[in-house]
C-alpha cells in the first residue's frame, strides 16, 4: 500500500466512546481497533489501564513519514469540510476550527505515542481482511470510519471476509458509522447483516449520541 493513497485523519478517545457506546466493563475488556490509523483512542485508553491492539496498513510506515503525510491531507481536508459545513451536525463539535484542533490534537498524541506502541505490540501493521491473531484473541472489535464509509473502494464481497474475519478473532463487533462518504445509508448494511445472519451472528443497529456526518448516529453490533 502506498502512503500517498492514505488519508490519515484520527479520531479521540471521547469520540471512540460516543460512537461505539462504551461503557466502563467494555473498556475493562481487551479490544482490537481495526483500522484505526492516528486515532488517540489506543494511547488514551492504554493510558487508563486499558488493552488495546490497533491494526492498520500505515503502521508499517516510520514515525517521520506518518507525520509528514498527516501535515499534507490536514490543509485539504479542512478545505473539503469548510466548502460541505451543511453536511455534518456542528452539535459534539462546533465549528471547523475546533474540529481542527480536535483532529490535530488526537493525531499529535498518537504520534507521541506511535514508536512506544509499536515496540509493546499495541500498533500492528495489517490490512482487512486478514488478521494476525489467533482465533477468540480480543473480547471487543472496533471499526471506526473505514467498513460502510468507503463503500465503493470496499465492495460487500469485502464488507463479509472482513466482518467473519474480525469475528474469528474477537466475540463482539461494533462499527461506526453506517453510512457513505456521501452521507447515505451503507448499501452493504443490509445484504452484509443478511450473510452474517444467516452464519448464526446476531446484528443489531444502536442509535448513538454521536452524529457528525448527518444521518450517521447509529453503528451496528455483532454478536
Ligand atoms: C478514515 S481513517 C479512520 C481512522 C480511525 N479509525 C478513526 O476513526 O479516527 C481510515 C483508516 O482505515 C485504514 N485502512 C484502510 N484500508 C484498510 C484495511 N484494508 N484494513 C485495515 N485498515 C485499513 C486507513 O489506513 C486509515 O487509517
Amino acid at each position: 500500500m502506498e502512503l500517498e493513497n492514505i488519508v490519515p485523519w484520527g479520531r479521540n478517545f471521547a469520540e471512540y466512546r460516543d460512537m461505539f457506546v462504551l461503557s466502563g466493563e467494555d473498556l475493562q475488556k481487551e479490544i482490537i481497533g481495526c483500522g484505526d490509523g492516528p486515532a488517540s483512542f489506543n494511547v488514551e485508553v492504554t493510558q487508563m489501564g486499558g488493552r488495546v491492539v490497533s491494526v492498520d496498513p500505515i503502521y508499517a510506515f516510520s514515525a517521520e513519514q506518518i507525520a509528514g503525510r498527516i501535515d499534507e491531507v490536514a490543509e485539504v481536508v479542512m478545505a473539503q469540510v469548510r466548502q460541505n459545513t451543511h453536511r455534518f451536525v456542528w452539535k459534539n463539535i462546533p465549528d471547523p476550527d475546533t474540529l481542527y484542533t480536535i483532529r490535530m490534537e488526537a493525531m499529535y498524541r498518537f504520534m507521541e505515542d506511535y514508536e512506544a506502541g509499536k515496540s509493546a505490540g499495541r500498533y500492528v501493521a495489517g490490512s482487512l481482511p486478514e488478521l494476525s491473531f489467533d482465533e477468540g484473541r480480543f473480547d471487543l472489535a472496533l471499526c471506526s470510519h473505514l467498513l460502510f464509509l468507503y463503500e465503493k473502494h470496499l465492495d460487500l464481497a469485502f464488507h463479509e471476509a472482513a466482518v467473519l474475519e474480525i469475528l474469528r478473532v474477537a466475540d463482539e463487533v461494533r462499527i461506526f458509522p453506517l453510512v457513505t462518504l456521501e452521507n447515505r445509508p451503507s448499501p452493504h448494511l443490509e445484504p452484509l447483516m443478511k450473510f452474517l445472519t444467516e452464519r448464526g451472528y446476531t446484528c443489531e443497529v444502536c442509535k448513538t449520541d454521536y452524529e457528525f456526518q448527518k444521518g450517521g448516529d447509529t453503528m451496528l453490533r455483532i454478536c
